[in-house]
């Protein structure tokens, strides 16, 4: 859609950023003060019994105690009874600034009143689920295509990663073709082929436990922003045609890790070029940026037309099963559904996909972050946390990165997302380094800040001046306490 705003206001210097990210790493680490990080976890001892109760009754029903990967769970993990707004409220009655917002979905805000009331309204005529076709399913596809220029036919799933796997799925179906290309770092579910190059570039299947290495066979990885070296992408298409070809090539437009290691501004348009030049797709998953980055997603900023495109995260609007599919009618017909036998067809379910809970909550979201503007709003409140935490980092002298793409912000304390495979001392500083993101991250919900993993921060409408400005007080209290390089 033309004339559409996007949240990101200025592109953030990546070389600049990459830079100072390589510095952190090579630096010692920077934890808080032994003595502060004592009284911080006294705090959680003293504050947050019940947490601690119910975890430990939790340890006894479920490994681990906890199931939930993206927040922090040290000392112990927090248990949330009440969210609403910019806030979350633990069973203590602790009150936290929500940065984490469920991993992303949330833009509105926590719980936004007038989503909940359409839902509300929507369970007391019909259901969650029927199995059978609702009329928001349609709403929702029209409104997304409206938005969404690429998205020709939209199919709503349960999840991001089914989304992804569907999105693989068909690819490989429409070339006839097995190869697919993620960039390392990237995530993009947790799908057996998809389990490759986590977290740190060049890993390959070094997480990949109990998935047969023949999962794995089709799946390539090559590093975030290398296009043209000899290891880059294009080699590697090159490579990969005298093996069949390329079926797709999956990026996150802003980078592995919703911009963890961001990319440069012109990457996506690089890839669409080298995609095209070796006749493979372009699947962009836009699980984090759609529509956080704006309506028209990350594709619209950039003005890149991926073929596929996949959604989560708000396409429900905070909602449960939060998965979706978009993009080029010839492909997106390889997943019909129906009982239709005859046709190359890329098998995919689902018994609560595009159920009428998930397809209302997002149609309604979706129509509100229209009215609302809040993907802009959101995105300003991500200027303002980065600004503050960059004001903060300067006057303490601390080797931290703050960044933000919008209503995504990036905080590197200790970096260990950003170590280097290649450097030989990258596996004895993980877990040391690992330990001081889950002080950091232990440290923030101490000073009433919820994060996800102590290193990236989404901010949402709800997140006023004062929201931030009170988040950048807490931060301050616990910056002006790091041990001395
Ligand atoms: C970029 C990206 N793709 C895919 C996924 C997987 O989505 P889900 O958790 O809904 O399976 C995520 C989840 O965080 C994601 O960030």
């Amino acid at each position: 859609m033309s004339g559409q705003e996007y949240a990101i206001s200025h592109w953030p210097e990546t070389e600049e950023i990459l830079a100072k990210l390589d510095h952190l790493v090579k630096l010692p680490m920077r934890p808080i003060k032994r003595q502060q990080m004592t009284n911080y976890l006294e705090h959680f001892e003293k504050a947050c019994l019940q947490s601690k109760q119910l975890n430990e009754e939790a340890r006894k029903y479920i490994p681990g105690g906890v199931q939930h990967n993206l927040a922090f769970n040290y000392p112990f993990p927090i248990a949330i009874s009440k969210a609403q707004g910019p806030y979350l409220w633990d069973v203590d009655g602790n009150r936290y600034i929500d940065f984490l917002q469920a991993g992303g979905p949330t833009l509105l805000g926590n719980n936004y009143p007038a989503v909940q009331e359409k839902v509300s309204e929507l369970m007391r005529e019909c259901a969650p689920v029927t199995g059978l076709f609702h009329e928001y399913e349609l709403k929702l596809a029209k409104l997304i295509k409206s938005h969404v220029p690429s998205v020709e036919l939209f199919r709503m799933l349960g999840s991001g990663t089914e989304s992804v796997m569907a999105a693989i799925r068909a690819a490989r179906t429409f070339t006839d073709k097995a190869r697919i290309v993620k960039v390392g770092g990237a995530y993009h579910g947790w799908s057996d082929q998809m389990v490759y190059g986590l977290h740190i570039p060049g890993t390959g299947a070094m997480e990949a436990f109990g998935i047969p290495s023949g999962c794995l066979k089709g799946t390539d990885e090559v590093f975030p922003n290398d296009i043209d070296s000899p290891k880059g992408l294009r080699a590697l298409l090159e490579k990969n045609q005298k093996k069949g070809g390329t079926a797709a090539v999956i990026v996150e437009p802003l980078g592995p890790e919703s911009g963890t290691r961001p990319v440069t501004r012109d990457y996506n348009q690089r890839v669409r070029e080298a995609c095209d030049e070796f006749d493979a797709l372009l699947i962009f998953d836009e699980v984090v940026t759609g529509f956080r980055v704006g309506l028209g997603g990350a594709q619209g900023y950039f003005s890149v037309k991926p073929d596929l495109t996949v959604f989560g995260k708000c396409v429900a609007g905070g909602y449960p099963a939060a998965g979706g599919l978009g993009g080029r009618r010839d492909i997106m017909e390889c997943l019909s559904a129906g009982l239709e036998t005859g046709k190359p067809r890329a098998y995919v379910g689902g018994t609560l996909s595009a159920n009428p809970l998930s397809c209302a909550a997002g149609y309604y979201s979706i129509l509100e972050i229209e009215k609302t503007n809040a993907h802009i709003k959101a995105g300003r409140a991500g200027d303002r946390v980065s600004n503050g935490l960059q004001s903060i980092i300067e006057r303490y002298g601390l080797p931290y990165v703050a960044f933000n793409h919008g209503s995504i912000c990036h905080l590197e304390t200790s970096g260990v997302m950003l170590l280097d495979i290649m450097d030989p001392n990258a596996l004895t500083e993980s877990g040391p380094r690992k330990q001081m993101m889950e002080e950091m991250g232990a440290a923030f919900t101490a000073e009433g800040i919820i994060t996800l993993a102590g290193s990236r921060l989404y901010t949402n409408m709800a997140d006023t001046e004062e929201v931030i400005d009170a988040a950048l007080q807490g931060f301050d209290r616990i910056f002006r306490n790091i041990e001395n390089g």
